[in-house]
């Protein structure tokens, strides 16, 4: 993959661009398979923290367990970013609620209410704008890399999300009434990532969980979540998520801890 800025889209990034590191570098194709595979292959040939890997379509675009990621041309922003951590491995997954806590900023600013589902989606109403995948590449004994893969639905309008998805999908030009400056709002979403990246150095992932909290839309709801590994249905009250992102549910008394999975609010008692 070759760092070029010969494109309207990255050249738009880089100006004025308000980060030290993050999106400094960036890696574009015009089409791609999956920004997250490209930016794992770059992550092994060293490219620097902060790394931006986009592009303006994926052909076999990553969800999360296992799902595809629709990423038609020039409707959204597809894009990776890499990240050397020097915090320890246990904490990367917690750069997936740091993403979402800096889109939901960035997104804010542009007038539209963020909604975050746990995990990692951010939605309005029971439809998806974002959908975050992040991912570990191992290095070496003590070095590591984290893949953070980040699709958004910025200008489709309707008939542009194919009709199996599109009671489940929306964009911010649906919900706006009008287009949204993609390489702007990148350089937002960018912006918020290095200033949360940055303060966990000094205060940890205090404020990131707090933003969290903020933004959650899951959090001190009746909520059903269907467990990753072993398929079970958990109902009960989604009451915090721990310090690993892990999702806390109260059911018949008991507190039980949700890593992975799948959670839809429930219509009654909330
Ligand atoms: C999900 O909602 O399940 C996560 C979707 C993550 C999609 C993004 S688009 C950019 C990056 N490249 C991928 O292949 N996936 C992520």
């Amino acid at each position: 993959m070759q760092k070029t800025f010969d494109n309207i889209l990255t050249k738009t990034i880089k100006e004025n661009l308000q980060t030290k590191y993050i999106g400094q570098n960036i890696f574009y194709k015009e089409e791609t398979s999956s920004t997250n595979t490209d930016a794992k292959k770059l992550a092994k040939e060293n490219a620097p923290n902060g790394s931006l890997v986009i592009a303006e379509t994926q052909g076999a675009g990553r969800g999360r367990l296992d799902r595809n990621f629709f990423s038609p041309k020039g409707k959204g922003l597809w894009f990776s970013l890499i990240l050397r951590p020097k915090f320890k491995i246990e904490d990367a997954p917690k750069c997936t609620l740091l993403a979402a806590v800096a889109v939901a900023l960035a997104m804010e600013e542009t007038g539209v209410k963020p909604e975050i589902k746990w995990p990692n989606d951010i939605m309005r109403g029971n439809k998806k704008l974002v959908g975050i995948l992040t991912e570990l590449v191992t290095l070496s004994a003590n070095d590591y890399a984290v893949i953070v893969g980040i699709g958004i639905n910025v200008n489709f309008t309707e008939s542009d999300f194919p009709e199996d998805i599109r009671n489940i999908a929306t964009s911010l030009a649906i919900i706006k009434g009008e287009n949204v400056e993609r390489a702007k709002f990148l350089q937002r979403i960018l912006f918020f990532t290095e200033d949360l990246y940055d303060k966990i150095e000094t205060e940890g992932f205090g404020e990131i969980l707090n933003l969290w909290r903020k933004f959650s839309v899951t959090l001190n709801k009746n909520i059903r979540v269907i467990n990753a590994g072993d398929k079970r249905e958990i109902t009960g009250r989604a009451l915090d998520i721990d310090e690993d992102g892990a999702l806390i549910v109260k059911s018949d008394g008991k507190i039980i801890k949700v890593l992975a999975g799948d959670v839809s609010i429930r219509e009654v008692g909330n």
